[in-house]
């Protein structure tokens, strides 16, 4: 399974190289921070979420790369912005200085701007997906990424460092910022997989991708407290600083600990009852959400 895992995450690796604009003769600074923001780390859960989604439904994982690449950009460019001073104000990003503290605030802007662009550009341009499966796969990543998506979830959460949320505002905060792009992968390469799916499969991997995304966002805030700087490649105790609303904070750590357990086996059940081939679905949700960084 890990070999498997290790192989894929590396094609992704050289897809995302591959994807990126080597250089520009417009302003080569951009070009270098959008790779530096996209290729100096990360674990790549999303793409590899696609991708395993890709081959569960019966799919070609060859499909799922150009897709599984745009989500990548995507999130590279969530973290870009999410580092900046007006948002988290953190330093370090996957062990190494934070794209606005490498390259100055104003190119780290235009950088995260310039991702999001490359990862529709990406997805629109995808081989060997239908159209109807592209214009789907592009609808699912604009909401996504949008006001009732991956933004939305940004801005109430920047709120929130002024208001104690209670546990259903946070639940939908926490889906929006980061459960939406985790669905988002994983309805991306159902559909890419299988463009004549079943709308009871697909909203089936809906709901696991909401449970999925839910638990690894909730962990990232347990982590938050119980990790080390080094272990994370980002600052630990950034949200507490912040005064972020998270499960910690609401909950106490061991019941967040537990609530991240409790969806992750209600992930697993659902997952098990699903008309799905053996993949690396079960065991990505497994290690998203019992991971250490
Ligand atoms: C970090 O996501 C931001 C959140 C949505 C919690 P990841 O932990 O997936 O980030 P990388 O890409 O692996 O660093
Ligand atoms: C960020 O959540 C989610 C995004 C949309 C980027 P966090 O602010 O908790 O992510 P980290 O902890 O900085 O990676
Ligand atoms: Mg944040
Ligand atoms: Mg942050
Ligand atoms: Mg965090």
């Amino acid at each position: 399974m890990t070999s498997e895992l290790d192989a894929l995450r590396a094609r992704i690796e050289s897809a995302l190289d591959a994807h990126l604009p080597a250089s520009s003769n417009l302003s080569p600074t951009l070009t270098d921070a959008m790779r530096y923001a996209t290729l100096s780390g990360g674990k790549r859960l999303r793409p590899l979420f696609l991708c395993a989604t890709c081959t569960a439904v019966g799919g070609d994982a060859r499909t799922a790369l150009a897709p599984a690449c745009a989500i990548e950009f995507l999130h590279a460019y969530s973290l870009v912005h999410d580092d900046l001073p007006a948002m988290d104000d953190d330093e370090l990003r996957h062990g190494v200085p934070s794209t606005h503290i490498r390259f100055g605030e104003a190119t780290a802007i235009l950088a995260g701007d310039a991702l999001q662009a490359l990862a529709f550009r990406t997805l629109a341009d995808a081989p060997d997906v239908t159209a109807t499966a592209r214009l789907r796969a592009l609808t699912l990543l604009a909401d996504a990424a949008g006001w009732n998506g991956m933004v939305g979830g940004q801005s109430l959460d920047l709120e929130a460092e002024r208001r104690r949320l209670e546990l259903p505002e946070l639940a939908a905060l926490h889906g929006a910022k980061t459960g939406a792009l985790i669905r988002a992968a994983i309805q991306i390469g159902a559909i890419v997989g299988d463009p004549d799916l079943s709308d009871e499969v697909f909203d089936g991997l809906g709901e696991f991708a909401g449970q999925v995304g839910l638990a690894f966002q909730v962990v990232d805030d347990v982590l938050d407290i119980t990790a080390t700087t080094d272990a994370l490649g980002k600052p630990a105790g950034s949200d507490i600083k912040a005064g972020k609303s998270t499960y910690p904070g609401l909950l106490g750590l061991d019941e967040a600990r537990a609530y991240a357990e409790s969806l992750l086996q209600s992930a697993l059940a659902l997952h098990a009852k699903l008309p799905l081939q053996h993949s690396l679905l079960a065991d990505l949700a497994v290690r998203s959400v019992r991971r250490v960084f």
